[in-house]
């Protein structure tokens, strides 16, 4: 492996701002790696699309990420995730990293009495993606699912603390509640946006589990299995492109990486047309 392909970044794309938190936890981890980002603000959100929907969006933001030479691919969203993972995986002879199986391998070496709960969109929850591997890795498990589809435009608003956001979350979490979990998967990458009001109305007892954490790590390890970790000593570089709206973009961007964004480029639809 040479200088140069060392060097080239690493993909990450979501419907909007949600992959943020996976890039949050990815610079902190890797920071000398060059990423960028493909954020599909256009069409957000997945999850309250089909199946075949979420997949050709997947193949198509895929396809713009390899236009940029990544190395390898986060799909920095649990929906495209639970319908489009073994798509992309077959179709790119790069690492391809999902959310839910680094989820899932930290939900389960955290959990003392078994009990997990989910919270996804829609689409992630209807799959049933997480109970599925989940049961699968220990049919012990009690999994406890629950949609919450109002999370992504509160995420998106950047309404972290607000009221409406409590009074929400209080419906949406109340069930789980009642089942005694002590583990939460947070099964959106929107969703650790309003992790205080999650971890507010669901009690400090119950562990919340932000896949963007255990995702980082595993890109880590795949990058290093084909040689192909980044070991400049300068700090790497961020690339962010979205298919509306960038100021938006930018502005929540800067606020929760707590960084300037320089530069935030629109891409026209067309371009990603597969
Ligand atoms: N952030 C995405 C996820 O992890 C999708 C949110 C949406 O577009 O509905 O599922």
């Amino acid at each position: 492996m040479n200088f140069i392909d060392r060097e080239r970044p690493i993909g990450i794309f979501d419907s909007g701002i949600g992959g943020l938190t996976v890039v949050k936890r990815l610079a902190a981890i890797l920071p000398n790696e060059n990423l960028v980002y493909f954020g599909d603000t256009a069409r957000v959100p997945y999850g309250s699309k089909s199946n075949s929907t979420v997949i050709e969006y997947a193949l198509q933001d895929a396809k713009f990420l390899t236009t940029k030479n990544v190395k390898a691919i986060v799909v920095a969203c649990n929906t495209a995730s639970s319908v489009a993972i073994s798509i992309l995986k077959a179709k790119y002879d790069i690492p391809i990293i999902g959310m839910i199986e680094p989820g899932i391998e930290f939900a389960l070496k955290i959990t003392r009495n078994k009990k997990i709960g989910i919270i996804g969109t829609r689409t992630t929850t209807d799959n049933k993606a997480y109970s599925k591997a989940l049961k699968k890795a220990d049919e012990k498990i009690n999994v406890f699912e629950k949609a919450c589809p109002l999370f992504v435009p509160l995420a998106e608003e950047g309404w972290t603390k607000h009221k409406a956001t409590y009074e929400i979350a209080e419906e949406y979490l109340k069930g789980l509640k009642e089942q005694n979990i002590d583990t939460l998967i947070l099964g959106c990458t929107h969703y650790p946006i309003l992790a205080g009001v999650i971890q507010g109305v669901i009690g400090e007892n119950v562990k919340l589990i932000d896949s963007g954490i255990a995702a980082a790590e595993l890109i880590k390890v795949e990058i290093e299995r084909i040689g192909l970790i980044n070991n400049s000593n300068s700090l790497g570089s961020k690339e962010f492109y979205v298919t509306d709206i960038p100021k938006k973009f930018k502005e929540i961007a800067e606020l929760f990486l707590s960084s300037p964004v320089e530069e935030v480029k629109k891409v026209e639809l067309d371009e990603i047309w597969a």
